[in-house]
């Protein structure tokens, strides 16, 4: 099929590269050219495992980038892949996507034949069938069912991740109202559901946009109850990991996201629940317990800094924060659990020494005035205590290295330095 994917961040890049590897035609639009060139040079305009060689593969042949919304018209389906920005009450602001909407809508017009366009930004329940299809359907002078149609397809990728989570996924989710709309994307998607077991669930618009959030929510939220469980196990002195193991058997638990520690962060999980809580409050909702996990999460760096607090003042101490970006495997530090911490420690008064592999920069944007090392073992040296943030794998093997701190005091927010000799180690939940 013929498929043009409009904005080319991280989604929409992932998407057109995927897509174009599974033998589509496509045609990626942004507005900023320098992205457009490097998809055209063969380049990937975002660093994702897998994701610059499905890019030089395919540029030039069966993927192409342009800053000119005409395109569209050689396409079948259009996905908007627009960012949803947090306003300051957590609300999304929708106003790119209407914005693009509007100019495919006008660029549409003088399109014959059927046209797909499908919704990939995250958008709160009631965006693609209230604020899109209207526009479009302004925009394109066509009537919905006649000529043109909208259909929401959420996307459940992770950092890290994308190129696989796309090319093997548990789900795949079409929102729709009309069949030929849920036909284009089962053509469209074919290729996939052919050759990999995952499940492809068809529903309505609203219902599409209300399963990413409750996705993320549900697992931001499920970090979060293990957390509350894992600050009450380190009262009692009980490793949380421990009891984590033993419920995770329990099928309706499952193993995976029980990892307690510092809390989440990433371009995700906070975005999508403060806005799935500004949204239940607009239709006159209190989410509860949606709040209850954001205020777990946003205490665990706190608890973390106290740990370190029992074993001294940290006042005018080198202090080491290992781990600065939210997770391991990328640069990326929007909302990392590091950003709390380093200014926890700055509030105390001490002297900050961050290290990451790869996150130093990203964090020197918003730290410029703490000292940033070169290694883990940099760090640690005459260091009065040491955070862990991050569970980057090379902390796991650092051992000699503690000796070498002036006060050997290592707080772990993620199991994953673990206790020896010689050294204070403090577990935030074990
Ligand atoms: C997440 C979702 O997993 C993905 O489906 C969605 O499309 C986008 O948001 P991502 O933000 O890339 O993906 O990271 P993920 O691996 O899910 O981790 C999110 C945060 O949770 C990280 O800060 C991580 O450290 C934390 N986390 C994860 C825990 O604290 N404990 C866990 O057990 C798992």
């Amino acid at each position: 099929m013929k498929v043009s994917i409009i904005g080319s961040g991280y989604v929409g890049t992932t998407l057109a590269a995927c897509l174009a590897d599974l033998g589509h035609t496509v045609t990626a639009i942004d507005v900023d050219e320098s992205v457009v060139d490097r998809i055209n040079a063969g380049e990937a305009p975002i660093h994702e495992p897998g994701l610059a060689d499905l890019v030089a593969e395919h540029a030039g042949n069966r993927l192409r980038a342009t800053t000119d919304y005409a395109a569209v018209r050689d396409t079948d389906v259009t996905f908007i892949a627009l960012p949803t920005p947090s306003r300051k009450d957590g609300s999304i602001d929708t106003s790119l996507v209407e914005m693009g909407t509007e100019s495919l809508g006008e660029a549409l017009r003088e399109k014959d034949g059927e046209h797909l366009v499908v919704v990939k930004s995250t958008v709160v329940p009631g965006t693609t069938a209230e604020r899109v299809a209207p526009v479009l359907v302004e925009a394109s002078g066509k009537q919905l069912g006649e000529g043109i149609d909208v259909a929401m397809n959420p996307e459940f990728l992770r950092e890290g991740h994308a190129v696989s989570d796309f090319l093997d996924p548990d789900k795949i989710v079409f929102g729709a109202e009309r069949e030929a709309a849920f036909a284009t994307l089962r053509e469209l998607y074919r290729p996939l559901t052919e050759t990999t077991d995952t499940h492809v669930v068809e529903t309505g618009l609203n219902e599409a946009e209300i399963i990413k959030y409750a996705n993320n929510a549900f697992l931001a939220a499920k970090i979060s109850l293990m957390n509350e469980l894992g600050n009450i196990c380190k009262e009692y002195g009980i490793d949380a990991y421990e009891v984590a193991d033993a419920i995770g058997l329990d099928d309706r638990i499952g193993s995976q996201f029980l990892n307690s520690g510092v809390g989440w962060g990433g371009s995700c999980f906070p975005k999508d629940v403060a806005a799935l809580i500004a949204a239940a409050d607009e239709v006159g909702y209190d989410a509860q317990l949606l709040k209850a996990a954001v205020a777990v999460n946003d205490r665990q760096p706190e608890r973390l800094l106290s740990l370190l607090d029992d074993h001294g003042d940290v006042a005018g101490q080198r202090v080491a924060v290992l781990g600065l970006s939210f997770k391991p495997g990328t640069d990326d530090i929007r909302e990392s659990r590091a950003i709390p911490v380093i200014q926890g420690l700055l509030d105390r008064g001490a002297d900050v020494v961050g290290y990451d592999p790869v996150a130093a920069d990203r964090m020197r944007e918003r730290f410029p005035d703490i000292t940033y090392a070169d290694s883990a073992a940099e760090a640690l040296r005459d260091a009065h205590g040491a955070v862990v943030v991050t569970d980057w794998d090379e902390f796991a093997a650092l051992d000699e290295e503690f000796d070498t701190m002036a006060r050997p005091v290592v707080v772990d927010g993620r199991h994953v330095v673990g206790r020896r000799e010689g050294l204070t180690y403090e577990g935030l939940t074990w």
